[in-house]
């Protein structure tokens, strides 16, 4: 006589309403964040050729991009701003009338049930394309810092309901926790790209936003790949110095990462779905090499599984959309 397994996991897996009852995660569009990026002018909408699906839009095509997010269900943007000029110093990051500024209170003024996010950095608007102030080739941290500040102040001044430094200098969530406080915005949350590598998957967000740097790379800010405990230390000093919400970028080649993070802080924890990540998905969905609707969904629920709380991701207009 065979013997037969008592233990048999596939008993569970035959009927779906059974399968749907012993799902561990879900994917909701409440834990979306939709990345937008915001370009001068009137009346533009220009698609990313790296980014199938995803636009450069002027303020006024941006607001009613954020009605119909609004529509769909989605509940936070972050926004990525061009602005017209850039300079060594990145002096519209920080300006009150800058695009980001701008956006900012056309959304607020038209859209009321969509959190906006505003990312916090300087590359998107140096000349040099860099992530603060340089001395020679060497990016000055402190200097950095305070310019980051004023640019987050200046966002929370024009609306943002939240902020999200995305720089990688040391001390910025400290510096911005502080303006912040100082200025009557105690409510106002950081979202702190906490453990944010020097990654490849960073590629077309830099078609997008226009902020490759003009020599060298990020490695002497973004963390290297090869570390894992060191993003221990990334998360805990950015918790110490005040953030609300830790953020680990990319996500699907880090999911060990997110995993880490969330277990040892039990913070709510954001996973960034980088450009490259998108764009690989959509490139192979175009060329019939995968199915880019079933890899979109397994990518994601991935990413939660591991621990993410909410996911940032180009994918956040597809899925509304697939879940409506
Ligand atoms: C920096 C920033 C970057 C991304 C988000 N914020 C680019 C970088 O660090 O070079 C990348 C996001 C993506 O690839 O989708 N402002």
């Amino acid at each position: 006589m065979a013997t037969f397994p008592i233990k048999r996991l596939r008993r569970l897996r035959y009927n779906p309403v059974v399968r749907d009852m012993v799902r561990e995660t879900q994917l909701n569009k409440e834990d979306l964040i939709y990345p937008l990026f915001v370009v001068p002018g009137e009346k533009i909408k220009k698609e990313i050729a790296s980014m199938p699906g995803v636009y450069q839009m002027s303020i006024d095509v941006l607001v009613e991009e954020c009605k119909e997010l609004e529509q769909l269900g989605l509940p936070a943007v972050i926004l990525f701003g061009i602005p017209e000029h850039k300079d060594e110093k990145g002096s519209d990051a920080y300006n009150p009338e800058g695009i980001i500024q701008r956006a900012v209170r056309a959304i607020k003024k038209e859209v009321k049930n969509l959190l906006v996010i505003t990312d916090i950095c300087l590359c998107e608007y140096t000349s040099h394309g860099h992530c603060g102030l340089l001395d020679g080739e060497k990016i000055l941290n402190d200097e950095t810092v305070e310019l980051l500040a004023r640019e987050a102040l200046t966002h929370v001044q024009a609306g943002a309901d939240m902020v999200a430094p995305s720089d990688m200098m040391d001390g910025r969530v400290a510096a911005i926790r502080k303006i912040l406080d100082e200025n009557g915005f105690v409510e106002i949350p950081i979202m702190s790209y906490a453990v944010k590598y020097a990654s490849g998957f960073y590629g077309p967000f830099r078609d997008a936003a226009e902020s490759a740097p003009a020599f060298g790379d990020r490695r002497s800010h973004q963390m290297d790949v090869a570390n894992a405990l060191e993003a221990l230390r990334e998360a805990e000093t950015d918790i110490e110095e005040g953030a609300d919400i830790i953020m680990v970028k990319p996500a699907g080649a880090y999911l060990d990462i997110i995993w880490r993070v969330k277990e040892k802080f039990g913070m709510p924890t954001a996973a960034y779905q980088v450009s490259g990540e998108y764009s690989m998905i959509k490139a192979a969905g175009k060329n019939g090499w995968l199915d880019e609707q079933r890899v979109m969904l397994e990518s994601l629920i991935a990413i939660k599984r591991a621990g993410a709380d909410m996911i940032l991701t180009y994918f956040a207009k597809d899925i509304a959309r697939l879940l409506k």
